[in-house]
């Protein structure tokens, strides 16, 4: 709920513009004061008509206005915002914030707060992968503005890829994600989570039975405490949780880059399936099929993403937690693992085929950690993930 709760909300010059009229109904229904200002752009998309009928008050619009001066005062307006929300971010809004530029009020608002900042990009797919776009958006991650989305799909321009806004829902979870005083709310964490595919050539690849529905609990268990999570995921069956920073990756190796570039965290919790080998040498063109000539596919170690964090000597993540999948010997395995990579905890289970774990909504699990192992009796894996964002909440505040 955001009752009690004033969120300023700019809206950009995009198509996606239409979708803020849903997320203001969506605010309001959870008792939150929507104050929308408009960019000029903005105006193109929805009318002022539309925006401030559903906010049921005035909208901003111009900086130059001296009845909004003397009601308000524009520095005001910014800082009375329990959280000033950016939907549509627009390359144009992303780019001004990122370089001080303050030519009209939204740009002017965004400079002159010291409320959060929570945006949610839109934008064409081609820009959205620009380079000056890309510079600003690391800029201002920074310096702490926090994002929702985009998201990939089917563009309005009719192109595909990254770029959508995120859905008012999503943006909504983000919302009573960045308020929740949770316990752990202005802790970083990372999650990895999924299988990893591993290429053979452009249309083969190497692959595992991970579903990623554990890494995808504990994300959604970490953000609903408060938590800033940065939810690194392979190509997992089941979908992203909400609220939480999604970085899809393919290989092992664009994982252990995105974890690095979400660096520094104060938790880590490496729930990836990670493959252990790479194709040493992938094909760039499909391999083709020779009668009787059977390919030899040779094999190289893929980096330990979690021993890599866990041994960092510099802004190591206070609390390293790993997973130990095994089939036999579970606690003895999972204890050696624990020392070799050096992580704080472990979180084994037994993923025997017939207890039916790996790709099953259950889990039971034992967490060991300097106290020794700890036997979890077997739940469902979103309760497993609470009862562990419990255990991590307690450990890190
Ligand atoms: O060595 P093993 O794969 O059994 O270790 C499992 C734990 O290590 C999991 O937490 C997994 O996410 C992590 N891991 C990793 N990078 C690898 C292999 C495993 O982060 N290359």
């Amino acid at each position: 709920m955001l009752s009690g709760k004033t969120i300023l909300l700019i809206i950009g010059g995009g198509i996606a513009a239409y979708k803020s009229l849903e997320l203001i109904r969506r605010l309001k229904e959870r008792g939150a004061a929507v104050v929308p200002v408009m960019t000029g752009a903005a105006g193109e998309f929805v009318t002022p008509l539309s925006v401030s009928a559903l906010a049921g008050g005035k909208v901003y619009t111009d900086l130059f206005d001296l009845t909004d001066e003397a009601e308000m005062g524009h520095i005001q307006l910014s800082r009375a915002a329990d959280l000033i929300v950016v939907a549509p971010a627009t390359a144009d809004l992303i780019g001004k914030v990122a370089n001080g530029l303050a030519g009209d009020l939204a740009s002017t608002l965004l400079m002159a707060t010291d409320t959060e900042v929570l945006m949610a990009p839109a934008m064409n797919v081609r820009m959205w992968e620009h380079y000056a776009v890309q510079r600003n958006l690391a800029w201002l991650r920074d310096n702490g503005v926090r994002f929702v989305g985009p998201n990939e799909g089917d563009m309005a321009c009719g192109e595909y890829g990254p770029g959508r806004m995120a859905e008012p829902m999503e943006i909504v979870a983000a919302v009573e994600a960045r308020l929740a005083r949770g316990v752990l709310s202005g802790k970083r964490a990372i999650v990895t989570s999924g299988p990893t595919h591993e290429p053979i050539d452009p249309v083969r690849y190497i692959a595992n039975r991970s579903s990623g529905a554990q890494g995808t609990a504990i994300a959604r268990a970490l953000a609903a405490r408060g938590a800033e999570v940065v939810f690194v995921t392979g190509p997992a069956d089941v979908a992203p949780p909400e609220g939480v920073e999604v970085v899809k990756v393919q290989s092992a190796r664009q994982m252990l880059a995105a974890v690095e570039a979400a660096l520094p965290a104060d938790v880590a919790v490496m729930a990836a399936a990670v493959a252990d080998w790479r194709v040493k040498s992938e094909s760039g063109s499909k391999i083709k099929k020779v009668k009787g000539a059977l390919p030899v596919l040779e094999f190289e170690e893929n980096p330990d993403i979690l021993a890599q964090v866990s041994q960092m000597t510099e802004g190591r993540p206070g609390l390293v937690v790993g997973f130990a999948a095994e089939t036999d010997d579970v606690v003895a395995h999972a204890t050696a693992k624990r020392a070799r990579k050096g992580c704080d905890w472990i979180v084994a289970n037994d993923v025997s085929p017939e207890t039916g774990i790996m790709g099953g909504t259950e889990n039971a699990v034992v967490l060991i950690s300097d106290a020794g192992a700890e036997d979890w009796p077997r739940m469902g894996k979103q309760d497993v993930a609470e009862r562990l964002a419990d255990r991590i909440a307690a450990a890190v505040s």
